[in-house]
């Protein structure tokens, strides 16, 4: 298995209430799959990604990644994994403002592999930023783009290092539907051609139904269960 989560729990302390944001979730990808996640706002969806990600501590459980227990590992081979796997699409504003959209696109390869030259990437950086629409705006800086563009240019970074594994959490959020349909159809290809494994968050049913064979699973009050949606397939 790619991905596996064996009995996530992440707990919020508030005051005195403790709230239990994920609760006892276990799962597991195959490499290639095609995972939405849907559920309401405050169910736990951004809390379990982050966890898988290595962005976010599990009180209790593991993540398995390749059969590597992720949260046992130093935080130098943890943040390694979270560079070299997985191609993060945040669900809010994760540019850096000062720099272009280029530059943005081109920031993962300086963690993932300190010592390159990160101008060899260029073409590949341009090719994404076109691939997403935004061939013309490369030297813009996000506060001189639309929430629209910003988001594009966050999908285009978490491709560049060819990562075989795409968290995306609400990925087409605030896209109109003709940018959503170019998005969903990269992800498509991208998943069909290159295995490309994808865990999205979203609140829209026709993510799901627009990808071959999308796995769907309903996240609510932090517990997770698989769902059959069927769709004209
Ligand atoms: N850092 C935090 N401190 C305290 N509580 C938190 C924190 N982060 C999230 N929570 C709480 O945990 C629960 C799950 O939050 P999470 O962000 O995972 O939900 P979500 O499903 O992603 O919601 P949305 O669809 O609105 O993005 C919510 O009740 C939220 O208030
Ligand atoms: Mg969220």
């Amino acid at each position: 298995m790619l991905i596996e989560c064996k009995d996530l729990v992440k707990k919020y302390r508030l005051e005195d209430r403790e709230l239990q944001a994920v609760d006892h979730v276990s799962f597991s990808v195959a490499e290639g799959d095609f995972v939405a996640i849907l559920g309401h706002s405050g169910s736990g969806k951004t809390t379990l990604l982050s966890m898988i990600g290595g962005l976010a501590r599990p009180d209790q459980g593991n993540v398995y990644i390749n059969g590597v227990d992720c949260w046992r590992q130093s935080e130098l081979k943890l943040a390694g994994m979270r560079n070299q796997l997985i191609g993060f699409i945040f669900q809010f504003g994760s540019l850096i403002p000062t720099m272009t959209a280029i530059e943005n696109v081109l920031l993962p390869l300086s963690f993932a592999d300190p010592g390159s030259d990160p101008s060899a990437k260029i073409p590949l950086a341009r090719e994404l930023l076109d691939q997403v629409g935004l061939a013309d705006k490369e030297n813009s800086f996000p506060a001189q783009l639309s929430g629209g563009q910003q988001r594009r240019v966050a999908i285009a970074r978490a491709f560049i290092n060819r990562p075989g594994i795409i968290l995306a959490d609400e990925p087409t959020g605030d896209l109109d539907e003709d940018t959503e349909g170019e998005i969903l159809e990269i992800f498509r290809q991208y998943n069909t051609e290159k295995k490309t494994t994808f865990l999205v968050v979203t609140h829209n049913s026709k993510l799901v139904l627009t990808q071959n064979n999308p796995r769907t699973f309903l996240m609510k009050d932090g517990q997770f269960s698989e769902a059959r949606i069927s769709g004209s397939t």
